[in-house]
């Protein structure tokens, strides 16, 4: 078993692990996220959230993995044998945010294809809600199946089998090689052009020009660890998994710092090419930039499309394109988002990687038929703040008290540190994972979740308390279910 999951090189590696971090998070968030708070200003707080969350807390996450060489579930069992659950409670996570992914994708999938004739027509904004999603706010929407949005999750559910169920060289490394690369060449493409639209600079200068004052304010601070928490993945066993399947000569300090240059790199760059493309609206239309800016998906199906209708020709190689960025992009995140559960499964159950891929993926496909509902697209954000504010942050607080504190963060020093070939880790590391990083995040934990509290709908509470029981349902299945693994039972307690 262990040779079908392990990468084929150091580049494989850092390839895959760029390719989770750069994402819809890059592209869809991180340009509105700059904007709406301080512009140039913003630069500050994300450079700290970087360094004093983003590298350290992936040093860790990465050390351990590479130290245990094992799904996540068994080496927290291994660091305390009681708490297996906990172990099997990221890769549960991890999964849901795979489903509600493969939304996205799939929308995504439908306008790649109608941008070749703007086949939104002259009202994206009631296209996309009415005519495509047939959104409504009634539950009763769930009753309404929309086949158009299923058959294109489904096609991108083969696609992820296609690639996932093979060995994993032969599938994620080799796709990671070529579809990461092509990401950024792509990126450069959108970016050149759009530089050259004319009022190009109007919207530039509107995203850059720095708000100094907001540096005094903490949603500022707590927008950019929470970007850097999103956009890197953090917290969500992902990266304990990659560096799990790597052979014994990787340099971890130096991967950690190559993926984390190149995610910044991706997002600003997507930043550049958004706001010069709407300074163009801007321009063509008289309607200010800052009342063009929307979030997510708004921005993506929306104020796009919007600016491809006035943008003639250009549209219709600039539409596509960009379409196909985001598709890539999201698709070489999803792919990482299902190895945690599936090398787990693999771990315990005995599975091969082809069989526990095939019923994850075929468990997860048939999951994600509630947003191809009327009342999915609703569905969709409450999820998606559930994991936003919740669970990603819960994750690293978790990972930083068990891995940092209980099974001893000093003990990774020496070997990492003899293989780095920039960084050596000392007492700052230390200080960063054992108390910085848990006291901080759990300040926005408790922000963020005071938020959700304070500003959810009933419905919206309902199904937050729906995932939030999906997801410990699940794990308590998985951590009560007898393995087939005779090596599962072997691992003593290390503290
Ligand atoms: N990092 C991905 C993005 O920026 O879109 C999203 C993501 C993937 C977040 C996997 C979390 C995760 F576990």
């Amino acid at each position: 078993m262990a040779d079908k999951n392990e990468w084929g090189s150091n580049l494989s590696f850092i390839l895959a692990m760029i390719g989770s971090a750069v994402g819809l998070g890059n592209i869809w968030r991180y340009p509105y996220v700059l904007y709406s708070n301080g512009g140039g200003a913003f630069y500050i707080p994300y450079i700290v959230a970087i360094l004093l969350m983003g590298i350290p807390f992936l040093i860790l996450e990465y050390g351990v993995g590479y130290d245990f060489k094992s799904s996540f579930p068994k080496a927290i069992r291994s660091i305390h044998s009681n708490w297996e659950f906990l172990g099997w409670l990221l890769p549960v996570a991890v999964f849901i945010i795979m489903i509600y992914y493969s939304a996205i994708l799939g929308w995504d999938g439908i306008y790649m294809i109608l941008s070749f004739s703007k086949g939104w027509g002259a009202n994206p904004d009631t296209f996309f809600a009415n005519t495509l999603l047939h959104s409504t706010d009634s539950v009763s929407g769930l009753l309404t199946f929309i086949p158009i949005i299923a058959v294109a999750m489904l096609v991108g559910w083969v696609i992820i089998w296609f690639v996932s169920h093979r060995d994993l060289e032969e599938g994620l490394g080799k796709v990671s090689k070529v579809l990461v690369p092509a990401l950024f060449v792509i990126m450069v493409i959108i970016v050149g052009v759009s530089l050259t639209l004319p009022g190009a600079s109007i919207g530039l200068s509107e995203l850059f020009n720095p708000n100094w004052s907001l540096l005094g304010h903490f949603e500022i601070w707590m927008a950019a660890f929470g970007q850097i928490v999103f956009s890197l993945s953090l917290g969500m066993s992902i990266a304990f998994t990659y560096a799990s399947y790597t052979k014994d000569d990787a340099d971890l300090i130096t991967n950690t710092i190559s993926i984390a240059l190149a995610n910044s790199l991706f997002e600003n760059f997507a930043a550049l090419g958004v706001f010069s493309i709407l300074g163009y609206m801007s321009m063509q239309s008289g309607t200010a930039v800052a009342d063009l800016v929307t979030q997510g998906t708004g921005l993506v199906f929306v104020v796009y499309p919007t600016v491809f209708n006035v943008l003639g020709q250009w549209a219709y190689i600039l539409g596509p394109l960009f379409f196909l960025t985001v598709y890539l992009a999201g698709l070489t995140s999803i792919l990482s988002t299902v190895e945690p559960l599936s090398f787990s499964i693999q771990n315990k159950f005995g599975y091969s990687r082809s069989k526990a891929m095939t019923i994850l993926i075929i468990v997860g496909a048939a999951l994600s038929m509630i947003y191809a509902t009327a009342y999915g697209g609703n569905v969709l954000g409450f999820v998606d703040t559930f994991i936003n504010q919740i669970a990603l942050l819960f994750g690293i607080i978790l990972e930083c008290i068990i891995f940092a504190w209980i099974f001893k963060a000093e003990k990774l020093i020496g070997f990492l540190n003899s293989r780095s070939k920039t960084i050596k880790l000392g007492k700052w590391w230390l200080v960063i994972v054992k108390f910085i990083l848990p006291v901080f995040i759990a300040i926005i934990w408790i922000g963020g979740l005071n938020d959700v509290i304070q500003t959810a709908t009933f419905d919206q509470l309902v199904f937050t308390a729906l995932t939030a029981a999906i997801l410990l349902i699940a794990t308590v299945i998985f951590t009560v279910l007898p393995s087939k693994n005779p090596d599962w039972d072997k691992t003593e307690e290390r503290v």
